[in-house]
Parts: C-alpha cells; sequence; structure tokens
C-alpha cells in the first residue's frame, strides 16, 4: 500500500492536459459491443481496473476482443452468442460492471456467478435484482435477512424474459441500465420510470447501435427481441469525472488557468461544473462539432482560471449529476468562504465507501467544520469553508474518489498533507499522479 504526499504547489497550474476516456461510457461500450452484430473498434478507451473487469468478463462469456492500443476491436456475438463461462467471472471492485452486466445475463439461457473483491462485496445489489427477477431471471445471492439487503456474489440464470413497466426506487444509472439491457431479450416492450434523470450512457450507446428506444422526460422505453447493429467505431471522450479534480485544483490554486481538451459535456454529468460556476468558478467550455464516431456524446474544451469560490446550495435534485464528484466538492466547500448546504446525500453511504463518513472524518482532521443531519434515510450536509485547511494525515479509506479528493485538498491546506493508500486511485485514474505532478513541475 502506498502512501502520497502533497504541499501546495510552488507555481500555478496552466497549460493544457487530457483526461482518460469515460469510464461509464467505456463500460457500456464493450458490453453493447459484445452483444451486437458486426465488429466494433474503440478508437481509444478507459484503461483502468474497472474498465479491465469489464473487458475480462465478456472474454470469459466467449468475445473476442483484439487490442490495438490504444484502441481495441470488440467481435460482436449478437444478443444470444454469448457462451457460458467456466466457472465464476470475478468483476472485482467493479460495481458498474456487476450491476450492468447482470442486465445481460438476466436475458441469457445458462447460469453464471458473478464474484467481487471486498469492498464491492459490501456493496447492495437488491436494487438490481429486484427489477430483473420481475423480469423473470432467477438470482441468488448473499442475503442479509435482518436488513433485507443482498450482496455479491450472485448467479444469474436468465432466459424467458418478460417485459416490465419498473418505476425506480432510487435514482441509479446502474439498475436502469440493467433493466434496459434485459428488456433488449424481453418480449414486449419495457419501460423505466426514474425518479431523478441520471445519466443517459445506455440510452445514447443503443439509439447508436439502433436499437428500438424512446425518452421521454424521465421515462425510457426499449423494445426486445431486436438486433444491435454496431456503428463500426465509436470514440469516447474524455471522463468529466477525472476533469473535474483539475477544475477545482486550477480553480483554488491563484494564478491558473488550465484547458482540459476533448472532455465529456453530457448534461447528466455536468452537475460539478454547474455547482462550481455558482460557487463562483471561472469556466468556460467551448463544444466541439460532433462527428460520426463522437455523435452520440457531446464533448468539447474546458477552460479555468483561478478565482475565489464561495458556498451555495446544492439541491437533491441535482445528486445524479453530480453523485461521484461530492467528495471533491466537499473539498470545495471546506476551502472557500461561507456554507455549502449538500442536500440529500444518502447514496454516497453504498459507494466505494461511506463516502459522508470518509470525507468528515478526513476534511474534520484538515480543519473544516462539516455538520451532517440525518432524519431517518435522508442525509444533508452542511459544510462551513475555512479559508485555509490545515495539512493533516488523512486516509483514501481504500476508495478511489477519496483518495484524488483528499490530493486536491492537500494542494490548497498550509504544511504537508499525507494520503496512506493511494493504489486505489487505479480503479479509475492511473495516470492522475503523473498528470497532476507534470502540471506541479
Ligand atoms: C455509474 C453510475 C453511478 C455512479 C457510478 C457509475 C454508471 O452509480 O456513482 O460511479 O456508470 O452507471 P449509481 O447508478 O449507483 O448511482
Amino acid at each position: 500500500m502506498s502512501s502520497f504526499q502533497v504541499r501546495p504547489p510552488s507555481r500555478p497550474l496552466t497549460g493544457r492536459v487530457t483526461v482518460p476516456p469515460d469510464k461509464s461510457i467505456t463500460h457500456r461500450a464493450i458490453i453493447i459491443s459484445a452483444i451486437s452484430r458486426g465488429k466494433t473498434r474503440l478508437k481509444k478507451f478507459a484503461v483502468n481496473n474497472d474498465c479491465l473487469a469489464t473487458l475480462e468478463a465478456l472474454k470469459r462469456l466467449g468475445v473476442r476482443i483484439t487490442a490495438r492500443r490504444p484502441s481495441i476491436v470488440i467481435h460482436g456475438r449478437g444478443l444470444r452468442g454469448l457462451e457460458s463461462a467456466a466457472g465464476a467471472i470475478c468483476v472485482n471492485e467493479s460495481g458498474t460492471t456487476m450491476r450492468i452486466l447482470s442486465g445481460v445475463l438476466a436475458g441469457q439461457y445458462f447460469p453464471t456467478t458473478l464474484v467481487a473483491a471486498k469492498s464491492l462485496s459490501r456493496r447492495p445489489m437488491l436494487r438490481v435484482l429486484a427489477p430483473l427477477r420481475m423480469m423473470g431471471a432467477k438470482i441468488d445471492s448473499k442475503r442479509d435477512a435482518k436488513i433485507i439487503e443482498e450482496y455479491p456474489p450472485i448467479t444469474v440464470s436468465g432466459g424467458n424474459l418478460k417485459a416490465i413497466t419498473y418505476k425506480l426506487p432510487v435514482a441509479s444509472a446502474q439498475v436502469k441500465s440493467a433493466i434496459l439491457l434485459a428488456g433488449l431479450y424481453s418480449h414486449g416492450i419495457t419501460r423505466i420510470v426514474e425518479p431523478l434523470k441520471t445519466r443517459d450512457h445506455t440510452e445514447r450507446m443503443l439509439k447508436l447501435f439502433k436499437a428500438k428506444i424512446k425518452i421521454k422526460a424521465n421515462a425510457v422505453s426499449i423494445e426486445g427481441g431486436e438486433e444491435l447493429s454496431s456503428p463500426a467505431v465509436i470514440d469516447i471522450p474524455g471522463d468529466i469525472s477525472s476533469a473535474a479534480f483539475f477544475i477545482l485544483a486550477a480553480s483554488i490554486l491563484p494564478g491558473s488557468c488550465l484547458t482540459i481538451k476533448s472532455v465529456g459535456l453530457n448534461p447528466t454529468r455536468m452537475g460539478a461544473v454547474r455547482v462550481l460556476k455558482r460557487m463562483g468558478a471561472d469556466i468556460r467550455i467551448k463544444k466541439s462539432k460532433t462527428t460520426a464516431a463522437y455523435g452520440y456524446e457531446p464533448s468539447g474544451d474546458i477552460t479555468v482560471k483561478a478565482s475565489v469560490l464561495k458556498g451555495t446550495k446544492v439541491n437533491r435534485q441535482e445528486m445524479p449529476s453530480l453523485i461521484d464528484e461530492i467528495p471533491l466538492l466537499m473539498v470545495a466547500a471546506s476551502s472557500c468562504q461561507g456554507k455549502t448546504l449538500f442536500e440529500g446525500v444518502e447514496e454516497l453511504r453504498v459507494k466505494e465507501t461511506d463516502r459522508i463518513n470518509s470525507m468528515v472524518n478526513n476534511l474534520n482532521k484538515m480543519g473544516a467544520k462539516i455538520r451532517i443531519k440525518q432524519e431517518n434515510t435522508k442525509v444533508d450536509i452542511v459544510v462551513t469553508g475555512s479559508k485555509l485547511l490545515a495539512g493533516a494525515k488523512v486516509s483514501s479509506f481504500g476508495d478511489h474518489r477519496t483518495a484524488m479528493s483528499m490530493i486536491i485538498a492537500g494542494l490548497k491546506a498550509r504544511g504537508r498533507t499525507v494520503i496512506d493508500d493511494i493504489d486505489c486511485i487505479n480503479k479509475s485514474f492511473p495516470g492522475f499522479l503523473k498528470l497532476l505532478k507534470s502540471l506541479k513541475q
């Protein structure tokens, strides 16, 4: 386990950077290419532990994948062409692989067991297993009868699925995606209604593969039984969740001016940028012209100049569009003037770690003032900013986004900040430290 020391840089962050391709889109591109007809070349893709878990899982299901870095070619097998894996498939710590892939497995006439590494084995799965069972899949899992929850490993035996109309109890793009993919294998039209709109990468990707999918406000419907056809080439824009670390760093380090090139600008993922702008960040966006390979997702360049941030209110309705950026926004809120209210952050309890506890614990050590307001299952957080955080020994709790958020906090703190166990960063952004170091030199 490696630890990392960070101090404020001696000079502002300037220049142009690119961040790795989007992790969420990469998962979908791999899975949907694998079950479509034809070959699909991903011009580049997110090479991180989570996406590699998806790639390996599909190889185990009989999909041929050839690599010519930075591209890979996925030789699609059509909706019914996957093969039974010999033995269980381990998805390591990738919750997205486990949840989204279970939708595809629900449509297969053979059983598959998905096992997880330590932290994912503690994450809830019932939210995805319940609708798949309603569609007709048989799924075994590890159950906790006391709190009515289910965990990995899961064994999915699918086959004859029927279309359902499902109102999601929690806003979750992973659950929506699993149901949509299972809907491809179902007789009739599957309809999903979301309480709040979540990231729509699956819908966009399915459209690109010519699925019969319709979207109306928070409702999505898909017609089953139709083969998908490959668009031949897909390009994946930079990950806005990875860009967010550099957007905040450039905002809070005086004199900085940084451009992040070719990054995804999907409105369902832009919540953190909208919040930072409300806090006073100087962020300019230049949208790129859409090309055939990129056209399914908006993308462009983001330029950030340092500015003085102030507190704001982050509404419950905004949560899905910034769910992965809350740890980082808590850093922004801790190191600016005024109070920031984060409303309805309870989903953070079931991420890679309980991110409320991990971030509050860490930021308190650095002198931030944070209050957690819990009412039944609803959780709000109030952060009172302090102009200068103090360097401290903090922990990643084995969570990539906590680790990277705390490194950004350390850039703005007095003295030295030490973050333990930063290997977890490889889950989403293996080149994070290298990129940061290149900017600090
Ligand atoms: C993801 C959806 C979100 C997000 C996760 C990736 C996806 O999870 O937190 O990092 O790619 O669909 P939920 O669906 O659980 O909200």
